[in-house]
This record gives C-alpha cells, sequence and structure tokens, in this order.
C-alpha cells in the first residue's frame, strides 16, 4: 500500500469500474466510498436505419466513435438486425476516427483499425485539432456515434468544417436502480465528512445533482465543495463542474483512472489544507482560481512573504536545510497541458501582459510540480518592446525582431526606458507572491544584456552570433553605449520586480558561452558588474548562462551570489572555480528528461552524491525543460531531490 492520502475520506461516483475504483483509493491510503451514479440504457428503439442505409450506399466518408462501449454496441445491433460483414466491409472505405484507446480496442474485436487516433487528453477539441492537421471533412458526411448528451460545440465544430454531420445515439445515462448508496453520499459530502470527492466522468456530476435536488439538498451539496477536495479526471469533466460553477481543484496529465488517483493521493493532502485555509480566510473557494489563495494571519502564516526558512532562500545564502532545494527553467511552459490549455486560448503575448493569467501559470507550475520556487511568468525580450523595438512571437520560428539594431542611428533611436511599461510583470508578481505558500520563494528575472543585444542585432535566434560579434568588435564605443541603455533599464525593471515581491532574482545569459574570455571580460563583465551593482542589496542574484565553463571565474567576478551552469561541466569543478563562497544552480541535461525514470533518479542522485551535502545547491537543468517532456519524468525528479538529499543530509 502507499499510504499519500494518508487516511482522506475520497468519495466517488464511478459506476462501471465501482470495485476496482474502491481498491484503488485504498491502496493509496483512503478511505473510499463508491457510489455508482448512473447505468447505461440502451435504447431498443434506436433507430439506425438512416444509418444502414447511407452505409449501404457507400455515402459514409468519415466516423467519428467516441467510446468503446458505443463502438460494441453498434456493431452487436448491426449484427442482430443487418449484417455485420457488409459493416465491415464498408467502414474499409469509410475514414474511421477513434477518440481514445477504448474504441480502438473495440474496432480490434471486428478486425478494423482506426484511420485517425486522437492524441490524450482526447478530448472533443483534440479530434477537431487533429482533424485540421489530417484530414479535410468540407463537403464530406460525417457520422458521429454519440454517448450520453449530444455534443451540440464538438457538432458545431464539424459543421463549421463544412462537414454534413449525422449522428447515431446508442445509449444514454440513467440513475442507478439502487440510489440508497448515492443519497448516503450525497449526505456524508453535505455534512462536511467527505474530504475528497473524485468524478471520472461528466455524466456523474449531472446525476448527483439531479438526485441531490430531488431531496432538496442542492444548495448543502454545493456548499460543501467550498471545504471538500474535488478532483476531475480531465478537460470535459472540468468544463461540466465549471457549468455548476465549481472549480476543479486537481486534474491529471493523462486521463486514466488509475493515475488520476495515483497523482492526486499525493497531492491531496496540501491541496486540502491549502483550500481549507482559504476558506478560513473568508475565500470562497467553491470556485475559486489560484490568484485568490492568500496566506493572512488567521493561517498563523505571514502575510503574503516567503518565509526566511525557505529551502530555495537558505540554499542562496549558503545555509544548511533539510533537503536541496529544486525548481525548473520554464517550468510553466509547454509541456504542461494546463499551460497549453490556457495558451491555446491566447497568444503569448497577450498570456504575459495579462497579470491573472500569468499569475495563474506561474502558480500552476509550482503546485503541479512541487517546486520549491516560482518564477514569475514572462519573457525577457519583452524588455526590447518597452525600448521601442518590435517584437513578435511567430508560431514556429521563435521571437522576431522586425527592425534590426545594427547602427549607430538605430541604437540612438531606441526609446528611453519607462519601467512602467512594464507595469503587468509587477502586477503579476503581487498576485503571486500573495497566493504562494510562503515555503516558497518567487523568482524574478530578466536578460542579461549581452543576451537581450544579441536577439536584437540578429533579429531573433542565432547560431553563430555573426552580427552581434561584428558590432561588438568593429565599434565597440556603439556597443557599449548600447550596453550601458540595456544596463541600466534591467537593473531599474529588476529593483521594480524586487519591490512587487520578487525574493530573488535571475539574469539569464543564456548565449554568453559563445564568447571567449578575453572577449567576456572586454565587452560584457564591466557592464554585468555594474548591473549586479545596482540591484537591491540583500536580494539573492543568480547569474546563468551555457556553455560557460571556460567563462566561470570571470562570471563569478560579476559579484552575483548564485551561478547557474550547464551539464557540461561536473558541479564540483564548476565550484572550484567560482568559488565556495557562491551558489551553484544546475546541472542536469534536459534530455535526461526524455529517459526512463530510473535514468532520471539515477542521474538526480550522482549529481546530489557529486555536491556530498556542502550547502549552496539549488537543483536545475542546464537549460529549459523542453516541450515534449514527459510530466512524469519531472515529478520523478522533484521527488528524488527531495527524498534522496533528505537522506544524504540525515547520514
Ligand atoms: O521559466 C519559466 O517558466 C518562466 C518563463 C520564461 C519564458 N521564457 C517563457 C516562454 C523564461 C524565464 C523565459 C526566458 C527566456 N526567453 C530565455 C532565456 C532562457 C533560455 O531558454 O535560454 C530566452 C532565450 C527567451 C527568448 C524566447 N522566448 C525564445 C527563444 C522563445 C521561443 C522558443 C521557445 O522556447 O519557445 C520564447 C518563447 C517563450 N518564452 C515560451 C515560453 C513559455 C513559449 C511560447 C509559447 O507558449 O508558444
Amino acid at each position: 500500500m502507499i499510504n499519500n492520502f494518508n487516511g482522506l475520506k475520497v468519495t466517488s461516483f464511478e459506476s462501471r469500474r465501482s470495485s476496482e475504483m474502491e481498491k484503488l483509493i485504498s491502496y493509496h491510503g483512503g478511505i473510499p466510498r463508491v457510489a455508482p451514479s448512473m447505468k447505461e440504457l440502451p435504447i431498443e428503439s434506436i433507430n439506425i436505419s438512416d444509418f444502414v442505409k447511407d452505409l449501404s450506399n457507400n455515402d459514409i466518408d468519415v466516423i467519428v466513435l467516441f467510446t468503446g462501449v458505443g463502438t460494441r454496441m453498434l456493431s452487436g445491433h448491426i449484427e442482430q438486425n443487418y449484417n455485420l460483414e457488409k459493416y465491415v466491409d464498408a467502414l474499409k472505405t469509410t475514414k474511421i476516427i477513434a477518440r481514445g484507446p477504448k474504441p480502438v480496442a473495440a474496432l480490434k474485436e471486428i478486425s478494423l483499425k482506426p484511420d485517425l487516433t486522437i492524441p490524450e487528453p482526447n478530448t472533443w477539441r483534440d479530434i477537431l485539432t487533429t482533424i485540421d492537421e489530417k484530414l479535410d471533412i468540407n463537403n464530406k458526411t460525417v457520422y458521429v456515434q454519440e454517448y450520453g448528451v449530444t455534443n451540440k460545440k464538438f457538432l458545431n465544430g464539424l459543421e463549421e468544417r463544412g462537414a454534413n454531420v449525422k449522428t447515431i445515439t446508442i445509449y444514454k445515462w440513467g440513475l442507478p436502480e439502487d440510489l440508497t448508496p448515492l443519497n448516503a453520499a450525497i449526505k456524508s459530502i453535505s455534512d462536511g465528512v467527505e474530504d475528497l470527492v473524485i468524478f471520472t466522468s461528466s455524466q456523474q456530476i449531472v446525476n448527483l445533482f439531479s438526485v441531490a435536488s430531488k431531496q432538496g439538498l442542492n444548495d448543502d451539496l454545493y456548499d460543501a465543495f467550498s471545504k471538500t477536495l474535488v478532483g476531475s479526471i480531465g478537460p470535459t469533466t472540468t468544463e461540466t463542474l465549471e457549468n455548476y460553477n465549481i472549480t476543479a481543484d486537481y486534474e491529471p496529465d493523462s486521463p486514466k483512472m488509475g493515475n488520476f488517483v495515483k497523482e492526486i493521493a499525493r497531492v491531496s493532502n496540501k491541496l486540502l489544507l491549502k483550500k481549507r485555509t482559504a476558506l478560513n480566510l473568508g475565500i470562497k473557494t467553491v470556485n475559486w482560481k489560484r490568484t485568490d489563495m492568500s496566506w493572512g494571519e488567521n493561517a498563523g502564516l505571514k502575510n503574503g512573504k516567503v518565509s526566511r526558512d525557505s529551502v530555495f532562500l537558505r540554499a542562496c545564502n549558503l545555509e544548511e536545510s533539510d533537503y536541496t532545494p529544486i525548481w525548473i527553467m520554464r517550468q510553466a511552459g509547454r509541456f504542461l497541458r494546463e499551460y497549453r490549455d490556457i495558451r491555446s486560448k491566447v497568444t503569448f503575448l497577450d498570456l504575459c501582459k495579462t497579470p491573472d493569467l500569468s499569475a495563474e501559470v506561474t502558480l500552476m507550475a509550482v503546485e503541479r510540480l512541487n517546486v520549491d520556487a516560482a518564477i514569475i511568468f514572462s519573457d525577457i525580450l519583452l524588455i526590447l518592446q518597452s525600448l521601442g523595438l518590435d517584437l513578435e512571437y511567430s508560431k514556429n520560428d521563435g521571437p522576431r525582431i522586425n527592425k534590426v539594431l545594427r547602427s549607430s542611428a538605430a541604437v540612438d533611436s531606441l526609446v528611453e526606458f519607462n519601467p512602467e511599461s512594464l507595469g503587468f510583470v509587477y502586477e503579476a508578481i503581487k498576485l503571486s507572491r500573495r497566493a504562494l505558500n510562503p515555503e516558497k520563494a518567487l523568482i524574478g528575472f530578466a536578460g542579461a544584456p549581452f543576451t537581450v543585444a544579441s536577439y536584437a542585432i540578429e533579429g531573433g535566434g542565432s547560431r553563430n552570433y555573426t552580427q552581434t560579434k561584428t558590432l561588438m568588435f568593429r565599434d565597440p564605443g556603439l556597443w557599449n553605449s548600447l550596453m550601458i541603455k540595456l544596463t541600466n533599464a534591467t537593473a531599474e525593471y529588476l529593483n521594480k520586480q524586487i519591490n512587487a515581491g520578487a525574493d530573488a532574482v535571475q539574469l539569464f545569459d543564456s548565449w554568453v558561452g559563445c564568447l571567449s574570455p578575453n572577449d567576456y571580460r572586454d565587452f560584457v563583465l564591466p557592464h554585468m558588474k555594474k548591473l549586479v551593482s545596482l540591484i537591491n542589496k540583500g536580494t539573492p542574484v543568480i547569474l546563468f548562462g551555457t556553455d560557460t565553463s571556460s567563462l566561470l571565474e570571470d562570471i563569478s567576478d560579476t559579484g552575483c551570489g548564485v551561478i547557474g551552469i550547464d551539464w557540461r561541466i561536473e558541479i564540483e569543478e564548476a565550484w572550484k572555480k567560482v568559488g565556495f563562497d557562491k551558489a551553484i544552480q544546475g546541472n542536469l541535461d534536459p534530455l535526461v528528461l526524455m529517459s526512463t525514470q530510473s535514468y532520471v533518479k539515477n542521474e538526480a542522485k550522482r549529481i546530489i552524491d557529486e555536491v556530498s551535502v556542502r550547502p549552496g545547491h539549488i537543483f536545475n537543468l542546464g537549460h529549459g525543460v523542453l516541450p515534449n517532456t514527459p510530466v512524469d519524468n519531472v515529478l520523478s525528479l522533484v521527488d528524488t531531490v527531495h527524498e534522496y538529499s533528505y537522506k544524504m543530509n540525515k547520514s
């Protein structure tokens, strides 16, 4: 048994797989209450004669199969009333879309394979995205095997793409014959006895509230969700909860029952504490957002401030702590489905410029990954807009600066930096700091002048930094005047972030490793010394770069307290170079996270062994986490760093 729930009372409304659910909850240390909430009703009189007619006339271009049960019932119905062989033959010339693994399995039973499968989380939106990528349905007849209620949004989406849409409804959901367990569960939730309610389908929510309203317990049930943790198996269920004005407190990465219970078990005690703390502070937790949280006096915690004992800050200050802190560069990024969901609705720049949203994304990553620090969601290039440059993020080639900075006239025409032009960043920091647990530090950041200048001069990312170095070597005067402007703007910007609540700041000098040590000293170091000296005292400054092995002694001379390194150098060697009076951040190769969990664990342990309990190590990757990284591997990394370093410290 894995005791993650630690005795919490967990209610589920799973019907078909109720005994499996009960075992899962117990296995993870919860006290289960499983109250089946629905029953499949085959529609005896279902009318599929149109479908059969279209099928025999070869008039069906595409069929979308939503569920395994539905797929099986459809072929069963055809076998009894028509002719299964003809059906199978006809489907061979039809494009079959299977929403998930269950309809795929049901198809296999009749020796058919889908033409398209839908990636997780297999929602109707994912079906439309896959169709957009792979199938033209304009003027095509598309049949949809529906389940439960009709999904109008999906059908409209097909019609918008020019399809002639028809439906086959195979079954609907009814209430179970025996309502005793369901009524008992409603009573128990309403009385505040249950700690956690987990939903594994949308229909469970509909049925739950319809039974509760017959008992007059509708409002009691709704109110009870303010103190009960709410889990949702996936985006469609979450959307249904939202329609009932209830926030899902947790949704797993992949919508499978076993995975769902395993994941929510790990976080449930922490999330429940947070929810009940918020409720005590008068926050309306039944339909809250992460940014609604505040850690006020009543909770016995300091008001919206980081604790001086945060493991992250202790490591920045070279102080001992129970375990090694970890955060992950680009932790709030595309590898998280929650991020991609939000991003699918707004542009990257709008996300950065809407404090509510960027704070939400910042907090979401910390909650999901259990890292020890948040980093405010923003980008190092936004400052270029404030200086009057034309910045855009295109879908495939990353950032573009449309009028590049290559002449003295261009440098002269930069606008004077007004720190208020980045006010949305400070606002997002305020929101995030208030909502963050005091144990977690909040990191503000900016690009270092060299790296930001390289984007402005090249017009985007670069391989050899040809234009940057050409300008630097040919016209050192112009280079220095550009660096001075960027240095002053960056210092002002970071101090504003600190005043808004950032507990530490990181300077990203991602690409400075392309310089020789001599050029670093001539063209960069003086500006970096100046920049570090301008940053408010008492706030740790992390200076990060890649490929900097040969620059580390000089980077140490900038005066920053924490140095971020990549995987190309061993920590011990890097530490010797920068001096043991500095803290070190790093340095797992992000590609290790593409391997297996056991490989990830071993690599994490190897790095911790290398450091061998010297205070002042902040675990991180050597560069940002990549978009296709499996979330499970990242969770496993965070756990390993915490648990293994704790063990090493105590031994
Ligand atoms: O670490 C975090 O979670 C905070 C957010 C953050 C972003 N960018 C969000 C982002 C941070 C700290 C950055 C820093 C950044 N931005 C750097 C330095 C770190 C590094 O990776 O070297 C650089 C060079 C940039 C510039 C930048 N922004 C590039 C090159 C790109 C496109 C390539 C890419 O990785 O997508 C961006 C866009 C960007 N910045 C995204 C995110 C989440 C992806 C945008 C999207 O959602 O489409």
